[in-house]
């Protein structure tokens, strides 16, 4: 790191974004707009500011400041210039604590979700009770919503086995009033909502020349508007409680054209899409918002094409593992955005197809 005494805006050189500058003189007694200071008592003082401005000439929300707590665990924060050409924190959004000890990035730190609460929809389906399951393992209290409850007991009756906490909320996602209502039911039953998976979804193939407005609304109801809605309305309680991770569960369909999947292809396109949006709109409230891409799996939703011999021929022959995957095959990839492993991934989509997009065998 250069070190550079910082004096009042203007100080650096121009362009100087990404660079370290360090503050010359104690900080002044009053520091106004540190909210974060009251939340975190044991902050030292900002001693490094990186900036962010592009020409250099004076402090912007974009500049952030680096401090230690009496524990010697860095902190990063925003930061703006003072009149009196001091740093001060402006926003506690930004803050995130640096992992310089060893024991935080044991697996079970890293990855625990204790003291979360996960809501997953279509949880009574093959991917959602599995991404349920992981979650619990990792020590999340979980919400299970599907379309009915008994849909989920299955999963239920595992987590209760398992003296893993949980709750059911039933609603049918094509009701435009339902992501309001699961969100309120993860409210009333557990007071926080930490993680939502968005699993749920229908598909309906046929080829383009027979679509049907109908199948269609039915379709994006589903896929798309509902869980759209419930990230929105999931990023409302979230940023009130310091943030949170939202897992949009798309497809490679997104990517590839298959016959006869153009419209749930084109409406997990659609939501791989609102994502990024999301990622840039409610990052300031500290929420991540991810896609995890599954290729073709071994659930009921696909069971269609699995019993039809050349589709099922034509999948493993595309297919580098040359097999389907299964559902549980997606909790790694769930827990690493769900948690702090994940800390600095947003915005992005995780393939989990058994590397079928990256490209095919010869002679499978
Ligand atoms: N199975 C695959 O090969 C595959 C491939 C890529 C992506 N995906 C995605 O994975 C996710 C999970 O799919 P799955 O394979 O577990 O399917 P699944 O059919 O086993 O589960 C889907 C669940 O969604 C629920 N659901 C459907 N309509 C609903 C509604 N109106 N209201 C509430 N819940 C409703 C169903 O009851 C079901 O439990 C989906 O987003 C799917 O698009 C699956």
């Amino acid at each position: 790191m250069e070190r550079h005494a910082a004096g009042p805006a203007g100080c650096g050189p121009s362009g100087a974004g990404g660079r370290l500058w360090l503050r010359p003189s104690p900080a002044p007694a009053s520091r106004p707009g540190d909210s974060a200071r009251s939340r975190r008592p044991d902050h030292g003082e900002i001693d490094a500011v990186a900036r962010g401005g592009r020409d250099g000439r004076g402090a912007s929300n974009h500049d952030f400041g680096i401090s230690r707590d009496r524990r010697g665990v860095g902190w990063s924060h925003a930061v703006e210039l003072t009149d009196q050409g001091d740093w001060t924190r402006v926003t506690s959004e930004w803050e995130v604590e640096s992992r310089g000890d060893l024991e935080a990035l044991r697996p079970e730190r890293l990855f625990s979700l204790d003291g979360k609460v996960a809501l997953i929809t279509g949880a009574g389906g093959g991917v959602g009770g599995w991404l349920a399951l992981g979650l619990a393992a990792a020590g999340a209290r979980v919400v299970l919503s599907d379309i009915t409850g008994e849909r989920c007991a299955g999963i239920a009756e595992r987590l209760g086995a398992g003296g893993k906490e949980h709750h059911v909320v039933a609603a049918d996602l094509r009701d435009p009033a339902a992501p309001p209502f699961i969100v309120e039911g993860v409210l009333s039953r557990f007071g926080r909502l930490d993680v939502v998976v968005n699993a749920a979804a229908v598909n309906e193939r046929r080829p383009i020349a027979h679509a049907d407005p109908e199948v269609w609304s039915s379709i994006a109801d589903v896929n798309l508007r509902a869980a759209y809605f419930l990230a929105r309305e999931a990023m409302l309680t979230m940023r009130e409680t310091g943030g949170g991770s939202i897992v949009n569960i798309t497809s490679v369909n997104a990517e590839i054209g298959v016959e006869d999947v153009s419209v749930y292809g084109a409406h997990k396109a659609a939501l791989a899409q609102a994502t990024k949006t999301m990622c840039v709109e409610w990052a300031k409230y500290r929420i991540r918002v991810n896609c995890i891409s599954p290729g073709f799996l071994m659930t009921s939703l696909s069971r269609p094409l699995w019993q039809d011999e050349a589709r099922a021929k034509w999948i493993l022959a595309r297919c580098p593992q040359r097999r389907p995957g299964w559902p549980e095959e997606l909790v790694g990839a769930c827990l690493l955005l769900a948690s702090d492993a994940g800390s600095f991934i947003s915005g992005a989509s995780i393939l989990v197809d058994g590397g079928l997009l990256a490209g095919s065998p010869w002679n499978p």
